[in-house]
């Protein structure tokens, strides 16, 4: 029921630092369940999404402990049951990965669907034809996958659509099985990177992420480990959009700026000032925008989960830019509030069309989802006057201390609750 209220026109100057990355976070948690020791994960980003899956390993055994405020320890020794429960699973998308954590230590999962981002359909076909080709039977009843198998053995996995979720759910289910798997046509995302590598400290046989073949051979034990997540790609990205929008001169520290390229060659594009250094990038905007076309692909490509934020720097480019979203059915859901701010947008099926306007104007929105609601923050930055954004829980779930990282570029941002609000209006 809190809102952010920001009141638009500031340039955003100085530093900012980027906590560690939510789409690693929420795959590395679940695969410690595979560990027989103790995983001390660090670099974890303070954002709801961690809090929900950190909790479900709780909740069916794990000892879990938040060691300081970026540092979590997981003993998963505890876990007897391989069933994870409605109530905290539909929270999340990535609550999915579970199955396969599962599956890899128990040969059976029992998880109840996920949550998440509302982008149209979000299938898991490639995932279960992953644990078929392991030799894993599944069921769907009742909102609830259940998949078992006798013994999983290594095997060839050709994924039909590039899916990050299958990659890593075929990854954690083989990495303990018998033999060789090689999953082709395999998503290349850092985080699927990352993800390897954790499983590698933890004594797994893991080669290849980062590319389109993958190969697994399985081992039969895995030890706990000590293991550090990479900064988040797209909170970084966030931030870069945010300081192009609003104008300024940002340095956005804590990034791997090769994971960055194709955000900052779409900047570039616009007119944005980019400079690399080893582990940080620097924005610097105080001319026009230049219109520029995007379409978002699968890793090295240019991120789905950037299009709303860019969707908004487009909004006020001169020209006419084009947007071709081909990753998701359908994630346009945010441009209905994008408009309440004054932005021209025409959206035919995987098509934006963005006429560029001179100014956006603040006004009530609401956050869709998760990367909508930061296009809808950024949008606030670069409107004249106030906006005030809803929904912020979806922000939430993504973005670590969002509103003190803005303040301290020099934003009037602040999150009220709707008490406060009552309160101020009843004293007036
Ligand atoms: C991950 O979702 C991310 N989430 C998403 O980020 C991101 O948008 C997406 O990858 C694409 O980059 C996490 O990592 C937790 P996919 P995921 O499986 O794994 C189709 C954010 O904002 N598909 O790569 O669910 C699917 O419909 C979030 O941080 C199938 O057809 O995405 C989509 O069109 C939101 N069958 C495409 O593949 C399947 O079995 C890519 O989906 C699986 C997917």
């Amino acid at each position: 029921m809190d809102k952010f209220i920001i009141t638009g026109g500031n340039k955003l100057f100085g530093d900012v630092t980027i906590s560690g990355a939510k789409n690693a976070a929420v795959a590395i948690i679940p695969a410690a369940i595979l560990a027989d020791g103790v995983c001390r994960i660090e670099n974890i980003p303070n954002i709801n999404d961690v809090s929900i899956i950190a909790r479900i390993l709780q909740q069916m055994g794990a000892n879990v402990k938040m060691v300081n405020k970026s540092t979590l320890e997981i003993d998963p020794r505890h876990i007897v049951s391989p069933v994870a429960s409605y109530e905290l699973v539909h929270q999340m998308r990535a609550s999915y990965y579970l199955l396969g954590a599962l599956l890899g230590r128990f040969s059976r999962a029992v998880v109840a669907m996920p949550g998440g981002c509302d982008f149209g359909v979000r299938p898991i076909d490639q995932h279960l034809k992953g644990f078929a080709a392991l030799g894993a039977d599944y069921s769907l009843e009742g909102g609830v996958v259940n998949v078992h198998a006798d013994k999983l053995t290594g095997n060839n996995v050709y994924l039909d659509v590039v899916s990050v979720g299958a990659t890593v759910n075929i990854m954690l289910a083989a990495v303990k099985a018998t033999g060789l798997t090689v999953i082709e046509n395999a998503a290349k995302e850092p985080h699927i990177v990352d993800l390897a590598n954790f499983l590698n400290s933890m004594g797994a046989d893991v080669r290849g992420a980062g590319t389109d073949v993958i190969k697994i051979r399985g081992v039969t034990h895995l030890n706990g480990t000590c293991y550090s997540i990479i900064p988040d790609q797209i909170e970084a990205g966030t931030y870069m959009v945010a300081a192009a929008a609003a104008g300024g001169d940002v340095t956005v520290r804590n990034v791997i700026p090769k994971h960055l390229e194709s955000i900052t060659a779409k900047l570039e594009e616009m007119g944005v000032v980019v400079e690399e250094y080893d582990e940080a990038v620097r924005i610097v905007r105080d001319g026009p925008l230049s219109k520029c076309n995007i379409k978002t692909m699968p890793h090295p490509g240019f991120p789905t989960d950037m299009q709303p934020q860019f969707a908004v720097l487009l909004s006020i480019a001169n020209g006419t830019s084009i947007v071709n979203e081909s990753v998701w059915d359908y994630r346009y859901r945010y441009v209905e509030e994008l408009r309440r701010l004054g932005a021209q947008i025409s959206v035919d099926g995987k098509i934006a069309v963005i006429e560029g306007v001179r100014e956006l104007v603040g006004a009530p929105v609401k956050a869709t989802d998760l990367r909508a609601g930061a296009a809808m923050v950024i949008g606030g930055l670069a409107a004249r006057g106030a906006t005030q954004i809803e929904d912020i829980e979806h922000i939430e779930r993504g973005y670590e201390n969002i509103v003190e990282k803005f303040q301290a570029l020099g934003a009037d941002i602040k999150r009220i609750s709707v008490l406060e609000q009552v309160s101020a209006k009843a004293a007036l």
